[in-house]
C-alpha cells in the first residue's frame, strides 16, 4: 500500500523540478532575447540572474564591482535583469529632480513600523507635509541656533583628545569622530546626552544600531535572492536585527519627554521648531517617534564616515593640510576664535570636504527607484516601464568618465574655474554629478546641518593637532560597503599643535 503511494509523489516531485527547470530556462533565454532591457549593455550572467549582485552585496564589494562594470560597458549598465544603473551627469535631475519625484517611487525601502512612516518611506503629500513640518527645524536659522550645543561638543572632544594624547598618541581616530557624531545628534534630535566623547565609549543605544545598520544591509541583499532568499535568511543576524524594535521604543520614550518640556524657546532645538507646526503640517505622535528614529540613524554613520575619511587624507596629504590650516588662519578675526562663521569663509574647507565625497562617497551605492507604467527618458534614453534604476555614487565619482585626474586627491577641482590653482585638465570636469546629499525634494534635509558639523569638526581637529597614518589599515578600496561603510580603525599618531 506505502509503495503504492510513494511511486506517484516521487514522479511528481520529478515533474515538478523539470518544470521548475524548463521555466528558469525559458526565463533566462527570454531575458537576453525579447526582454525590454535586452539592448542595454552589461554581461550576460548579469541580465540572466540577480544572483551576482546579490552576491557583491552579501560580501560588500557592490559598488565596486559596479564600478568595473561601468568602465567596461558604459555609463549605462544592465546590472541585474531588471535594473540598470546611469552615471551620466543629467540622470540626477531626470531619477530624482522635482519632476521625476512625481513619477518614480522608491524602491526595495522598508517600513520600520506599520502604523507610523517616517519621511524617508512616505510619498505624495505624505511626505510634502513630514518634510514641510521639519523644514524650519533644518534651517540655516536653526543650524545657527544650535552653534553652541556644536561648539561644547567638539570642545570637548578637542579636551578628551588633549588627555589622551597625553597618554598615548597612536589611537583609532575613527572611532572618537563615531562618538562625536552620534553625541551631536543624540543632543540635536532627541534631547538625549549619549556622552560617548565624555566616557570614552559607546553608549548601550549605539552599539545596538551600529549591529543593526549591518544587519538590515544583509536583509536587503538576501531579499534579491528571490525564492533562495529563505534558506540565505537562515544565516540572518536575528539578535541584531530585534535591535530596530528597542530603538523605536527607546526614541518614542524620547520623543515623549521632549513633548513633556513643550515649546521652549530657550532651547532652539529641532522640537521647538516642530511644536510650532500646526494644522495641516502637525505630525502625528507615531510620525514623531518614527523620525526620531530615523534621524539617529540617517545623520551619524555617512557623517563619521566623512570625517574620517576627510581626516585620513589631510594625514596622507601634509601639503594639503597645512594648505588649509594656513587657510583658516586667514579667515580668523581678530577675536581669535574658529567658528561656524569662520569655517564658512574658508572656499578650500570646502574643495577639500567635497573632493572627500567624490573619492570616497558615504552613500557609497546608489537609491533605488522604479520607472513609471509608461516608462520614462533618463539622459535622453527611453527606460522601460517598471525598471529599477540607480545611480551608483561611486563609480559616478570615481571613474574618468566624469573626472580627470581621477584616482588624485585633488580639492583644487572644487576652486572656481579662473582660480590661478585649478588644474586647467579638471575645466572639463562634470562637477554637477557629484550629489552625495542627493537632490530634489527627496534629497538629505540634514545637508545643511552635516556641512555645518563637518567644517567645524575638520576645522578645529586640522587647527589644534598635527597626524600622520601610522599604517594603511585604512586604505579606501580595500573597505567593504554595505548600506554604510564598513570602516577599519583610523590609526594616526596625533600631537597637540596649540
Ligand atoms: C555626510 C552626511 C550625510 C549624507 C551623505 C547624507 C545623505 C543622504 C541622502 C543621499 C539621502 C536621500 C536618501 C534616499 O533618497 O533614499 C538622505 C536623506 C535623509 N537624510 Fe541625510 N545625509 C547625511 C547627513 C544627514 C544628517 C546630519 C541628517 C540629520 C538628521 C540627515 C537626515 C536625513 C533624512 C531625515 C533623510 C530623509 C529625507 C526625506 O526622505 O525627505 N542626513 N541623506
Amino acid at each position: 500500500m506505502s509503495g503504492r503511494m510513494a511511486q506517484p509523489t516521487a514522479i511528481s516531485q520529478q515533474y515538478q523540478s523539470a518544470t521548475a527547470f524548463i521555466y528558469l530556462v525559458l526565463r533566462a533565454i527570454y531575458r537576453i532575447t525579447f526582454h525590454p532591457l535586452v539592448r542595454f549593455p552589461g554581461p550576460r550572467l548579469r541580465a540572466i540572474s540577480h544572483l551576482p549582485h546579490a552576491f557583491c552585496g552579501l560580501v560588500g564589494r557592490q559598488p565596486y564591482d559596479v564600478r568595473e562594470l561601468h568602465s567596461k560597458y558604459g555609463p549605462v549598465v544592465r546590472i541585474c535583469p531588471n535594473h540598470l544603473s546611469f552615471i551620466t551627469s543629467s540622470s540626477w535631475e531626470d531619477i530624482h529632480g522635482h519632476a521625476a519625484t512625481k513619477k518614480l517611487q522608491k524602491y526595495g525601502y522598508f517600513r520600520v513600523r506599520p502604523d507610523a512612516q517616517a519621511m524617508l518611506t512616505t510619498t505624495g503629500d505624505e511626505h510634502a507635509r513630514q518634510r514641510a513640518a521639519f523644514a524650519h527645524g533644518f534651517s540655516q536659522r536653526a543650524i545657527n541656533d544650535q552653534e553652541p550645543t556644536l561648539t561644547l561638543h567638539v570642545n570637548r572632544l578637542v579636551e578628551k583628545l588633549e588627555q589622551q594624547i597625553k597618554h598615548t598618541s597612536t589611537f583609532d581616530v575613527g572611532e572618537w569622530m563615531r562618538f562625536l557624531a552620534f553625541d551631536i545628534i543624540g543632543d540635536f534630535t532627541l534631547n538625549t546626552q549619549f556622552e560617548c566623547v565624555e566616557n570614552q565609549r559607546y553608549h548601550p543605544w549605539v552599539t545596538l544600531l551600529m549591529k543593526w545598520f549591518r544587519a538590515s544591509s544583509f536583509v536587503t541583499n538576501a531579499n534579491a535572492f528571490g525564492q533562495l532568499a529563505p534558506f540565505i535568511m537562515l544565516f540572518a543576524p536575528v539578535a541584531h536585527l530585534k535591535g530596530v524594535k528597542d530603538h523605536l521604543d527607546m526614541s518614542a520614550q524620547k520623543v515623549h519627554e521632549r513633548l513633556a518640556i513643550g515649546d521652549d524657546p530657550k532651547r532652539n532645538d529641532l522640537w521647538t521648531y516642530l511644536l510650532r507646526s500646526k494644522g495641516d503640517k502637525a505630525l502625528s505622535l507615531g510620525e514623531m517617534e518614527v523620525n526620531a528614529a530615523l534621524f539617529l540613524i540617517a545623520a551619524t554613520e555617512p557623517l563619521s564616515d566623512v570625517l574620517c575619511g576627510t581626516l585620513y587624507f589631510l594625514a596622507l596629504y601634509p601639503d594639503i593640510r597645512t594648505k588649509l590650516r594656513t587657510e583658516l588662519e586667514a579667515c580668523i578675526g581678530p577675536d581669535g576664535v574658529l567658528n561656524m562663521a569662520v569655517t564658512a569663509r574658508s572656499p578650500y574647507l570646502l574643495a577639500v570636504i567635497n573632493e572627500f565625497m567624490r573619492m570616497y562617497p558615504p552613500i557609497p551605492g546608489g537609491m533605488r527607484r522604479k520607472t513609471p507604467n509608461e516608462g520614462h527618458i533618463i539622459s535622453g534614453i527611453d527606460v522601460p516601464p517598471n525598471t529599477v534604476v540607480t545611480i551608483y555614487q561611486l563609480p559616478a565619482y570615481t571613474l574618468s568618465t566624469n573626472f580627470a585626474l581621477h584616482d588624485r586627491f585633488l580639492p583644487e577641482r572644487w576652486l572656481p574655474a579662473d582660480h590661478p590653482e585649478r588644474p586647467k585638465e579638471t575645466l572639463a570636469d562634470r562637477q554637477e554629478i557629484l550629489q552625495p546629499f542627493s537632490i530634489g525634494p527627496k534629497n538629505c534635509i540634514g545637508k545643511g546641518l552635516a556641512y555645518a558639523e563637518l567644517k567645524l569638526i575638520l576645522a578645529r581637529f586640522v587647527y589644534h593637532f598635527d597626524f600622520e597614518t601610522v599604517d594603511d589599515g585604512f586604505a579606501i578600496d580595500k573597505q567593504t560597503a554595505y548600506l554604510f561603510r564598513d570602516r577599519p580603525p583610523l590609526r594616526l599618531n596625533v600631537s597637540v599643535r596649540i
